[in-house]
């Protein structure tokens, strides 16, 4: 078969006719582009147009395809593959450029979607998350190409040192949302909700998620609990447009009812309560539900229970995938979370604490005894005919000792760069 063919307008609507009949909708959308781009233009009796000469291709959807066909396509699978993989990611929060022509084409190589998450879901590959509060934290999930950023609102105790995430107000999470999303340009990201942020209505929660997603630049959103209040919220902001992760077992801003950081899902009423409340925030149409702090067993049942992934933390490995704070995972220090050390159920990949600790040290080090800086870091120099008119002028200004001190400086400078 030859690249010319394959390039044929006919050729794509077909094999953008066998795409769809596979289900394989992300294929469909990036052959549509291409249709586009070659001047087919889409009918609302859904047949294809080629506007140059008029050709209405819409019978051949319906044609009987021969087994020659589907060869085909198999080969245009493998010749496209690299290109399709590259285009795997794309924002999320904007619309696919099918559609509306807007300024400028979303650059489809961006963001995480649904779509890539529900795919991955679907072959059991586990999707991976990790928290962000900042700019610099964005950057570095952002570049190993984690699948979901969660801007956490336990931000409130690895950024803000409170004991729990009850303070952490919205606004503060909102400067935390914007700061990850200049950072963060491939990963979903998700925003927490903050405690006291959605509880009181469905209709507070709307606005609160709304907020989220128009000022923190967030593609979704985060809520904890299963009581029907809170399905009724998450159901509410579904239908706002907004894509919901819900979060059962160990719920932090719950402290209050659940007596401490406790693991959940222990006795049987408490197994029950996770898989149920999953199911009810799998109902009202969640993306995706965290496990965080129960028995393995318990996830297990509940990850198979369920057509959504589920994200643990402190779950075991049934899960979706895993999601673990950015602070904890680093080893960046012991923070209060769970009786002031790193969570049992968390593997420190990093000891970034001991390395900022001996960084620091050195500076203050190397300060005080002034071997920083040297000549290699004292950049700015002044040419020798500007060194004499300056030391002239501060003689001038009667400075003749801020002119001795200038003049020593610039041997010492001079004599240590020539000593490198
Ligand atoms: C200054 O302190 C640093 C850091 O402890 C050390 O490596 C260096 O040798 C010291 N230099 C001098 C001149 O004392």
């Amino acid at each position: 078969m030859t690249i010319g063919l394959l390039t044929e307008p006919l050729v794509l609507v077909l094999f953008s006719n066998i795409f769809a009949a596979a289900g394989r909708w992300e294929e469909v959308s990036k052959l549509r582009e291409e249709m586009q781009i070659k001047g087919l233009k889409k009918e609302p009796d859904c047949s294809w147009h080629d506007e140059g000469r008029g050709l209405n291709l819409h019978p051949l959807s319906r044609m009987v395809l021969p087994s020659i066909i589907s060869k085909l396509a198999a080969s245009y699978v493998f010749s496209r593959a690299a290109y399709l993989s590259s285009c795997s990611r794309r924002m999320s929060n904007v619309p696919e450029n099918s559609v509306y022509g807007g300024p400028k084409s979303q650059n489809p190589d961006q963001r995480v979607t649904l779509n890539n998450l529900r795919k991955k879901y679907r072959s059991a590959e586990p999707i991976t998350v990790v928290t962000a509060y900042d700019y610099p934290s964005a950057v570095h999930v952002d570049e190993v190409g984690i699948d979901i950023c969660l801007v956490g609102d336990s931000a409130s105790m690895v950024v803000h040192g409170h004991d729990t995430t009850l303070p952490i107000s919205l606004d503060e999470m909102l400067v935390h949302c914007r700061a990850v999303a200049r950072g963060a340009k491939h990963p979903l990201l998700v925003g927490d909700l903050p405690f006291g942020s959605y509880e009181s209505s469905s209709q507070q929660a709307v606005e609160t998620a709304v907020r989220v997603l128009k000022e923190g630049g967030m593609d979704a959103i985060k809520l904890e609990g299963g009581a029907p209040s809170r399905i009724a919220a998450a159901k509410a902001i579904v239908e706002a447009g907004i894509a919901v992760m819900g979060h059962v077992g160990l719920t932090p801003q719950a402290i209050s009812v659940l007596g401490g950081f406790r693991p959940q899902g222990k006795n049987v009423a408490s197994a029950v309560k996770v898989v149920e409340t999953a199911l009810a925030l799998q109902e009202v149409g969640c993306f995706s539900v965290v496990l965080e702090c129960i028995p393995a067993i318990v996830a297990a049942a509940t990850t198979s229970a369920l057509r959504i992934p589920t994200i643990g933390i402190g779950a075991g490995s049934f899960c979706s995938g895993q999601v673990l704070v950015y602070h904890d995972l680093l080893g960046m220090m012991q923070h209060p979370h769970h009786a002031k050390v790193t969570p049992k159920f968390c593997k420190p990949y990093g000891r970034i604490g001991e390395a900022i600790n001996k960084a620091l040290l050195q500076y203050k080090e190397e300060v005080t005894n002034k071997s920083f800086p040297s000549a290699a870091h004292t950049p700015y120099k002044i040419s020798p005919d500007d060194l004499n008119g300056f030391l002239t002028e501060l003689q001038k200004m009667g400075l003749d000792k801020a002119a001795s001190a200038a003049a020593a400086a610039s041997t010492s400078t001079s004599e240590k760069t020539e000593g490198l």
